[in-house]
């Protein structure tokens, strides 16, 4: 794999540096000095097994958590969720039952004071992006659980984050609807050239996803290894190329 690393230097701008980032719960050390950097309009996976620490991750990351020691830096300044735009997808649905559609899309904005002409500009976009043009005034009560999920994705991005987090937002779904949500992310992603952090523990999905697959080991932990995916959107899932990669991956974890 590291010929392929070598013939695809990537030249786009730094945006996020993780530096010697530390957690530890009392005596129950999670995460154990990572140190990578993500490049603006990357799309990077994070896989590891179920409890090796990709919330804990993530949660430092936005300073939900604060690290125990080392830094995160956007733009080379500390992340600050104030002055930096983070957005976020968790895994449990996090659509707000009492808005429209579009009123979910355009919250986020409105609570950064975003001009109303700007908010709806956005919002149209969005809606047109993700298809959901057709139940723009609906209640979230009647729509379906994935229809949902992309009602949050695209609020996620209509914030133009400076990084979007996800963290295993298709856990619960069925797989074809995960498919195709992937392929919404990806065309959102490539649309709107948004830098995006994604979190599963599902191989398939990151090799699906990912121009760079962050491969955490178990707790506490670090970074095993990286693997890029050097292979063009959409991707073809039943590719030897892509299968070579899903078998590597595996091999690296083994947690089954
Ligand atoms: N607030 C917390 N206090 C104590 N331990 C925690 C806390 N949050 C997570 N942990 C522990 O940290 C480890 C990693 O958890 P988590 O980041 O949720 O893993 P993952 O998202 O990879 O499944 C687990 O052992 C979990 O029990
Ligand atoms: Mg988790």
């Amino acid at each position: 794999m590291e010929n392929i690393a070598e013939k695809n230097i990537d030249t786009r701008p730094i945006k996020v540096e993780v530096k010697n980032l530390t957690k530890s719960f009392g005596d129950l050390l999670v995460l154990d000095n990572l140190n990578f950097n993500i490049r603006q309009n990357e799309f990077v996976c994070v896989v590891g097994p179920t409890g090796c620490g990709k919330t804990t991750f993530l949660n430092c990351l936005t300073r939900i958590l604060e690290p125990t020691s080392g830094d995160l830096l956007i733009n080379g300044e500390s992340a600050d969720p104030k002055k930096h735009n983070l957005s976020f997808v968790f895994q449990e649905p996090s659509i707000f039952p009492w808005a429209t559609v579009e009123k979910n899309i355009a919250c986020g904005l409105e609570v950064k004071r975003v001009p109303k002409d700007e908010i709806e500009r956005r919002v149209d976009r969005i809606l047109d992006l993700m298809g959901l043009r057709d139940v723009r005034k609906a209640y979230p009560k009647d729509l379906s659980v994935s229809t949902a999920q992309r009602v949050i994705i695209g609020r996620s991005f209509a914030m133009q984050p400076d990084l979007l987090l996800m963290d295993e937002p298709y856990g619960q779904m069925d797989i074809k609807m995960r498919y195709y949500l992937e392929d919404e992310v990806i065309r959102l992603w490539k649309e709107l050239g948004s830098t995006v952090v994604f979190i599963t523990h599902n191989i398939e999905e990151a090799v699906y996803l990912a121009e760079r697959v962050l491969i955490l080991s178990n707790k506490p932990a670090g970074i095993k290894e990286e693997v890029i995916i050097d292979l063009p959107h959409p991707r073809d899932i039943t590719d030897p190329k892509f299968i070579e990669y899903r078998n590597y991956i595996t091999d690296q974890i083994k947690w089954w």
